[in-house]
């Protein structure tokens, strides 16, 4: 059964529910109003323990208590959120989504929600439920299949009542989450389903529920369009190449965007094989494609005044007879030749291609996201994004997006000197340079394909995939980065030309 999300009216402290989660800043817990009627329940009992175990609503603070019938929620769950002055969209997000994922166990149906009191969009509350709800159990039979899932969380605002726009916020927000599941979703597939039709199927699906127009290229077709190194990587696997291009174009747009996502269903590393430790890790090869996925069908639910392009270029790494190797040689679809130095570095061919299709859209701004070097986790760690932009001022907005979201990017710099390795004896450009900067040598050749465009590449490899849950991340997908690139195509659509 889907999950209900509403906005109730009413004192929640005398509402029969699972679980009650009142949350409160810092320093305000005696005087919010819930936290108030639930101490009068208790006769006092509960501001007296509040205070001997020094519970002051800091930020993740959590108290729970059985209500042992004073109450008619059977759990009582004091959420902290920090000092007021500080709570914005991100940390409040972050705060309740945890607060859902941790409350919405096995015997958790019904859960009320209590918010703060501070001045905050509900839309950022819609989210946070949504996410924090989210689970990934499709493929649990018997014990394991989950025996009660949250059917419906009710919301209470601090104080006074929920206006018209108030719950038009609010549904909102669990669209966008909507949307957000379907990047989890793809990255939490196992690759014998998601492969890279199964990614079309995604496509096809968003463009069905969204009226979206939808082009898929099948092999015969990327080889057809000229796209040989999107082609080169696809070949040695029975589980054929897809192009896939998702377009949004509202009637009034003051900018154009197009999204490109790397989304190799399983990467291998080709003839160039990975070890077998962690090889299973390369099913979340198609991060950046699924965050492109979901991203449109995002924008598709705000639509906002910017033409979106989603672009996957999907292609599973395999070794077999088939496959390419290194030392071949193939012809990009700009006409630049490309050596194949390492098969493993399959994600920066199909970009390749994928990128000059985007330049001939011609568009404002060109932004990929990929799960393209593992240097880039050496660099930042698993959290954390690097970013490279051809210009400053798309840069700053792609950060100040990422603060906005509540997700973690990091700028990193496209150093000149490292590009002279990507020349090649044989032909126009080799593909990889040596270890060292491997995430900057990666961006560099993909630079080569997006012409005067302005871009933004985003190396994803981290946080697409999750080892624990935190914030408003679950373990597992954690879709990385459609809310960053929301938020940035709403900005973008704000701003006249
Ligand atoms: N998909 C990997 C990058 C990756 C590694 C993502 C670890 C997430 C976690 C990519 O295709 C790859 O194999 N890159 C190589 C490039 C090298 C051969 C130049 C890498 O990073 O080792
Ligand atoms: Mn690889
Ligand atoms: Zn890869």
């Amino acid at each position: 059964m889907a999950l209900q999300i509403q906005l109730a009216p009413g004192d929640a402290t005398s509402a029969a529910a699972d679980v009650l989660i009142v949350s409160v800043c810092l320093g305000a817990v005696a005087t919010h109003p819930a936290f108030v009627a639930a101490d009068k329940a208790f006769g006092g009992a509960l501001l007296e323990h509040v205070k001997a175990v020094e519970f002051e609503g800091k930020l993740d603070q959590v108290l729970e208590l059985p209500t042992l019938g004073r109450l008619k929620a059977k759990k009582l769950v004091l959420l902290g959120v920090g000092k007021k002055e500080e709570l914005d969209a991100a940390r409040l997000r972050a705060s309740l989504a945890a607060a859902v994922r941790n409350n919405s166990g096995a015997n958790t149906r019904t859960l009320h929600l209590v918010l703060p009191e501070a001045e905050f969009e509900l839309r950022n509350v819609g989210e946070a439920i949504a996410l924090g709800a989210y689970r990934f159990t499709k493929y649990f039979t018997g014990e394991r299949r989950p025996k009660a899932e949250l059917a419906k969380v009710s919301v209470h605002l601090a104080r006074g009542a929920a206006s018209a726009s108030d719950k038009r916020s609010l549904d909102l927000g669990v669209a966008i989450a909507e949307a957000v599941a379907i990047t989890r979703d793809a990255v939490n597939e196992p690759p014998n389903v998601l492969t890279p039709e199964g990614l079309a199927q995604v496509a096809r699906g968003i463009a069905r529920k969204h009226k979206l127009k939808i082009k898929v290229l099948d092999k015969k077709g990327i080889l057809a369009a000229g796209m040989n190194l999107h082609y080169a990587v696809g070949q040695g696997s029975e589980n054929e190449p897809r192009f896939i291009h998702l377009s949004y174009v509202p009637k009034k747009k003051n900018k154009k965007i197009v999204f490109v996502g790397k989304g190799i269903t399983f990467d291998s590393g080709g003839l160039c094989i990975k070890p077998a430790a962690g090889m299973g890790e390369m099913k979340s090869d198609m991060g950046g494609a699924g965050a492109v996925l979901g991203l449109i069908a995002a924008v598709a639910t705000v639509k906002p005044d910017v033409e979106v392009h989603a672009i996957v270029a999907a292609a599973e790494n395999m070794p077999d007879g088939a496959a390419y190797r290194p030392a071949d040689v193939f012809t990009s679809l700009d006409g630049k030749t490309v050596e194949i130095v390492n098969t493993d570095a399959e994600g920066r061919l199909v970009l390749a291609d994928a990128l000059t299709y985007a330049t001939r859209l011609k568009p404002d701004i060109i932004i990929d996201a990929a799960t393209l070097t593992g240097a880039a986790l050496v660099a930042l760690g698993k959290t954390c994004s690097a970013f490279y932009a051809t210009d400053d001022d798309v840069a700053r907005a792609l950060e100040s997006a990422a603060r906005e979201a509540g997700e973690s990017f990091w700028r990193m710099p496209l150093l000149e000197e490292l590009g002279e390795q990507l020349k090649s004896d044989v032909a126009d450009l080799k593909h990889t340079a040596d270890r060292w900067g491997g995430s900057i040598s990666a961006a560099l050749f993909l630079r080569e394909f997006v012409g005067k465009s302005a871009w933004i590449h985003c190396d994803v490899a981290g946080p697409v995939l999750a080892d624990r849950g935190k914030g408003m991340y679950p373990k597992g997908g954690t879709g990385h980065p459609v809310l960053t690139f929301l938020s940035f195509v709403e900005h973008a659509g704000r701003k006249t030309k």
